[in-house]
């Protein structure tokens, strides 16, 4: 079992990954400044994983951008960095574009250079689909061009090149950036979730608030998309399934020869906005009125992963379709309707 730092450990995708480590019996540092998160997150992990494993999870209350809190949550025995920390919200990235290189980029660098003069060359990455923008071919391989179309993709891309820099420079280094598509859903328990603050840029953080009676009604962005029924399709990926293929990438890369690996994590299975909100409707026994609205700027009709080099080298596939994403998100919105402060 091994030693692990998890930075962004108590926001969305790094709570439900935490979990996930923490019930394979990996020790766990979390390094989190609880910018977009709550320690509570923590707390109920801890909980879900019983008082033994609870026992192996540390938190640091710090920053990426910090040699010392990095020095501190690193010390001399880490294995493995799984790296969440940043910023992700693709409009807030236009209007404060510093703000996205400055966490993403130079935050990022920060933790490298830590881990170097730590010792620890084992890194899993947080990258993202965004990246591809608007992609030319569907379902989209990890060949396809990066072409991203907004500063938080600009940061990601970024990201990826220094990565694969550090990677050429030095013998010893083990990479995996994981390209998420659309991370939605939470764990079945009802205990952790999504929490976004204020209004969610995101479709399926709004399709739970409008059902549990937070929002009147959704807004679909277009309705005159190529696509089957006019609406958007993406690649929704259960969260339990993106943490466990971190758990995947995490064995492979310990157990593997140095080596870069990036990757889609996606199911390959593409979802309207209608057919998000008729599933979640379903899940949830109530209505999700909706109003159909003009495109919103930068979106694609259609992103949808070609998840089969993941299938190949971490030997994993998503197991969770639509419905029980909507089962599951809603097990956490209708317990938690303010989220982690209710
Ligand atoms: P999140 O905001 O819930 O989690 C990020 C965590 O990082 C939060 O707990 C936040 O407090 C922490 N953090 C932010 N800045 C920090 C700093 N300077 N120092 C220390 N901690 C800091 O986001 P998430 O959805 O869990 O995403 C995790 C990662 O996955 C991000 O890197 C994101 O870009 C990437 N990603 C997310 C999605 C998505 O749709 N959720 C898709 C693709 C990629
Ligand atoms: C999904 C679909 C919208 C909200 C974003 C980031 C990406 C990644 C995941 C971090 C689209 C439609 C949405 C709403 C709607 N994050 N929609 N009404 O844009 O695919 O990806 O999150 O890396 O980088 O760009 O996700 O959930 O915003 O949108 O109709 O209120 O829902 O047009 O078709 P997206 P999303």
């Amino acid at each position: 079992m091994a030693q692990l730092l998890i930075t962004g450990g108590a926001g969305f995708i790094g709570s439900h990954t935490a979990l996930v480590l923490l019930e394979a019996g990996h020790s766990l540092v979390v390094l989190d400044n609880f910018q977009n998160s709550s320690p509570e997150s923590l707390r109920r992990v801890q909980e879900l994983a019983g008082p033994e494993a609870a026992a192996k999870l540390r938190v640091v209350e710090g920053d990426i951008r910090s040699a010392a809190d990095l020095e501190e949550a690193l010390g001399s025995s880490t294995d493995a960095v799984v790296h969440f920390a940043g910023l992700k919200a693709v409009g807030e990235s236009v209007a404060k574009p510093l703000a996205y290189w400055d966490v993403n980029v130079c935050g990022s660098r920060q933790l490298l250079a830590a881990m170097q003069r730590a010792g620890c060359r084992t890194l899993v990455f947080s990258s993202s689909a965004t990246l591809y923008g608007i992609p030319d071919v569907v379902p989209i391989p990890e060949s396809a061009p990066v072409q991203p179309i907004n500063p938080y993709g600009h940061s990601k891309a970024a990201v990826e090149r220094m990565l694969s820099d550090l990677a050429a420079s030095e013998p010893g280094w083990r990479i995996a950036c994981l390209r998420y598509f659309n991370p939605v859903g939470a764990h079945p328990s009802g205990r952790l979730g999504e929490d976004p603050n204020g209004i969610p840029n995101n479709l399926f953080p709004f399709v739970s608030q409008v059902a549990v009676g937070r929002r009147n009604r959704l807004s679909v962005f277009g309705g005159d998309w190529p696509t089957p029924d006019g609406s958007g399709v993406r690649d929704y990926i259960h969260v339990m399934d993106l943490a466990e293929g971190h758990r995947a990438a995490v064995d492979v890369l310990l157990a593997e020869d140095p080596q870069l690996l990036t990757l889609n994590l996606g199911s390959g299975q593409g979802h309207s906005v209608l057919e998000v909100v008729a599933a979640f409707e379903a899940a949830s026994g109530q209505a999700v009125p909706y109003e159909v609205v003009a495109r919103r700027p930068g979106d694609a009709a259609t992103t949808v992963a070609d998840p089969s080099l993941a299938a190949e080298l971490l030997r994993w596939r998503t197991q969770r379709g639509l419905s029980q994403m909507c089962r599951d998100g809603w097990a956490w919105q209708s317990a938690n309707p303010q989220g982690y402060a209710s």
